[in-house]
């Protein structure tokens, strides 16, 4: 007779399924369950391993951020040094290298080479060892530090998906692999997460990070464990050691037994039979890079043969075994013309170089940005200089260099950061301590323009057709106010500045159709779209409002939990910094930010103007819909995205009541992350049980 499986039996079996599911989404992009099926998974191992707490293990699946903030790293020699690669920029010196491996071999051998993208992250060793039930787990990871001592970020490395916390030992006997052993390989941040990021920083008031590496870098290395699982950084393995050696014969087959055991490896990679291989594989290679969703800056090229790679050894800092394929840098040498001073939201002036047009990596780049006075110093540039100009990942170009040669002549003219605001004129003003100059007058024309995207946008007011070109119509200006200063056509003929319809956010909700049908290329469709969107954004609630403010710090995220804790503009703009920092995750900068803003009068002129016109200064509960109208929800453990505050109250909003208890009243249970015995009470109870999408699902519906 069959017997039940024993709790220790049903941990074992939830943790295989779900690693497996977890492969299959992180690794292969290919998942065969919903998230809610997998939720599922999840919440029932959860649960098991609440009740029997000494089943938990650090690798299983529900451990993956469990770290607590660190108060630094330790330092930990590596098994063999991590070093770098020698470069290759042409064909001409691959050849040679091929050459070289060629003449430190035998005559009689044949080689082989592999053909790997070059991805632009930073390399990481992961030390496995012996874990539960045979299985191999995941004890270290390790930065290259200096290559021989790098820094111990275990607690970073676990919350990446596609690091494995543990391989199975059925998948350690497939692959022929020990239960110790030691994978190196490229930690990278997708590209659509390193925009992400950077909105998040600069939404924060933070400066945005140079490019995916840095980004990268910066994250892996941050004491923030909760916060490096959000950013979605990918491993990507290319070595296997045991004890400091390479594993397997050759490292095509390295890639497969890495793959075979559940490790992410790059599919672009070629095992080829000679150089002429591996620059076709270049050619093909290098298209790619636009692509990808991940930066690349180069190929890397590796002697197929492990005893081979043994024999030929290591140069000082590098193998002679393998090279890098420098991909020719996004740069290009052109001229600054002239230097433009934008006036941003908050007033911060950025230096923009205007340059002669130069075509870099297919697009053509005729700006750059100078950051600000002090950059401008560090390069001691001045107008007519050449300059060097890179395109990084996802950045505006910018420029690192004066070229100074014989056939580039320096340029004589100083740049002169203004002292007055280019666009209204007002003294500029810098907080000590600050890089950057501000143009401080609230009403200077630069910083309403901006103001009124800002207040336009999707993750805003979402106020569709107020784009720029319509703003800068509003404002009776240029759409390209701040970038030049002459405002001229096409054919450089004056255009007629008109008299602004507007001046304050406030005035767009006193538009009339006649005032917007006298505006160019807008007909009656347009305009009443254009109202009927501005009509609308007068109920988007508190939480819009205050991100459209702008206040500095204040970002969505912020934005919320302000709403949620004050429930009303009125409460929020009379709290003292000691109230406002009460609110969860409120530190001292942020609200000081806060009460700075309400004290300064256009502010509350501003407020007090949209508060009369009939904006919802409320928190978003006020609207009573059906949706879930009769059905009575419990919460329990922690959602991804919606506090258990957020939730109560979107389920309210939508009709429906939230309880304390599962009875069997209870139409579902919403769980989250360390669900508890609400959700066991559930599952005994055959009450049905949702995981937030599913919520969110619902309220929609
Ligand atoms: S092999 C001794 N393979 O490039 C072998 N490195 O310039 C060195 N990199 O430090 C590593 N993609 O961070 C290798 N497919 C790849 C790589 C790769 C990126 C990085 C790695 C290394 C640097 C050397």
């Amino acid at each position: 007779m069959a017997t039940a499986p024993t709790p220790e039996e049903q941990v074992q079996t939830l943790r295989e399924q779900i690693q497996h599911h977890e492969y299959l989404y992180y690794v292969q992009d290919a998942p065969e369950i919903t998230d809610a099926q997998y939720d599922a998974l999840m919440n029932h191992l959860k649960a098991l391993e609440e009740q029997h707490p000494e089943l938990i293990t650090p690798d299983s699946p529900t451990q993956r951020v469990g770290g607590k903030p660190r108060e630094g790293f330790v330092k930990v020699a590596h098994s063999r040094p991590m070093l770098s690669l020698d470069n290759a920029y042409n064909d001409e010196e691959l050849r040679a290298w091929d050459q070289r491996v060629r003449s430190g071999l035998p005559a009689s051998e044949t080689l082989r080479y592999v053909c790997e993208l070059k991805l632009d992250g930073l390399s990481m060793a992961l030390h496995y060892g012996t874990g539960t039930h045979g299985a191999a787990h995941l004890e270290r990871g390790l930065t290259r530090g200096d290559g021989t001592i790098g820094e111990d970020v275990t607690t970073n490395v676990r919350t990446i998906r596609t690091v494995p916390l543990s391989v199975s030992p059925k998948k350690l006997e497939t692959a022929h692999m020990p239960q110790n052993f030691e994978i190196r390989g490229e930690v990278v941040l997708p590209q659509a997460a390193f925009v992400k990021m950077n909105e998040e920083r600069e939404a924060q008031g933070m400066a945005p990070a140079a490019n995916p590496r840095n980004a990268a870098a910066g994250t892996i290395r941050t004491l923030e464990p909760n916060i490096v699982a959000q950013r979605r950084l990918d491993f990507y393995a290319y070595f296997l050691l045991r004890d400091g050696e390479t594993l397997l014969p050759t490292h095509t087959e390295t890639l497969a037994a890495l793959k075979t055991v559940g490790f992410l490896v790059n599919p672009h990679a070629k095992t080829v039979d000679n150089i002429d291989g591996v620059i076709d594989f270049i050619a093909k290679a290098e298209p790619l890079r636009e692509t990808l969703g991940y930066e690349i800056d180069g190929v890397v090229i590796k002697l197929d043969s492990t005893a081979q790679q043994r024999r030929l050894g290591f140069t000082g800092k590098a193998p002679r075994w393998a090279i890098a394929y420098k991909f020719a840098a996004r740069a290009g040498i052109t001229r600054l013309e002239d230097v433009h001073f934008q006036v941003g939201r908050t007033g911060k002036v950025t230096p923009v170089a205007v340059l002669t047009p130069v075509l870099i990596g297919g697009t053509t780049v005729t700006r750059a940005t100078l950051h600000n006075a002090d950059e401008i110093a560090r390069l001691g540039v001045k107008i007519g200089d050449f300059v060097q100009v890179e395109r990084g990942g996802d950045v505006i170009p910018k420029i690192v260099e004066v070229v100074d040669d014989k056939d580039h002549p320096r340029g004589k003219d100083e740049i002169v950061f203004p002292t007055n605001c280019p666009i209204c004129g007002s003294e500029l003003m810098r907080v000590e301590g600050e890089v950057d100059w501000r143009c401080v007058n609230n009403s200077c024309p630069a910083r309403v323009r901006e103001e009124l995207l800002h207040w336009s946008a999707r993750s805003v007011m979402n106020i569709e057709g107020l784009g720029d070109a319509m703003v800068a119509q509003l404002l009776g200006q240029s759409a390209s106010l701040g970038e030049e200063t002459d405002v001229v056509t096409e054919e450089g003929a004056p255009i007629e500045v008109r008299k602004p319809l507007i001046h304050t956010i406030g005035d767009l909700y006193r538009l009339k159709r006649e005032q917007l049908l006298g505006l160019e290329r807008v007909g009656e469709k347009t305009a009443d779209a254009l109202l009927a969107q501005i009509e609308r954004s007068k109920s988007a609630g508190l939480t819009r409002v205050l991100l459209g403010l702008g206040i500095r710090f204040v970002g969505e995220r912020t934005a919320q939990l302000l709403a949620q804790h004050f429930g009303s503009m009125e409460a929020l703009r009379n709290a003292t910094a000691e109230e406002l920092e009460a609110v969860n995750e409120v530190g001292p900068k942020v609200a000081q930010a806060i009460v700075e803003f309400f004290a300064v009068e256009k502010n509350q002129q501003l407020v007090d103007d949209l508060t009369g016109l009939g904006l919802t200064m409320t928190a978003e509960k006020k609207v009573v819909g059906t949706a879930l109208e009769g059905m009575t929800f419990v919460l329990t453990g922690t959602l991804p995205t919606l506090t258990r505050e957020e939730a109560k109250e979107r389920i309210e909003a939508a009709g429906g009541k939230v309880s304390g208890s599962v009875s069997k009243k209870t139409s579902y249970v919403v769980a989250g992350e360390e669900a508890g015995s609400k959700l066991e009470k559930a599952e005994s109870l055959g009450v049905k049980i949702l995981d937030e999408a599913a919520l969110l699902e619902m309220l929609k519906g």
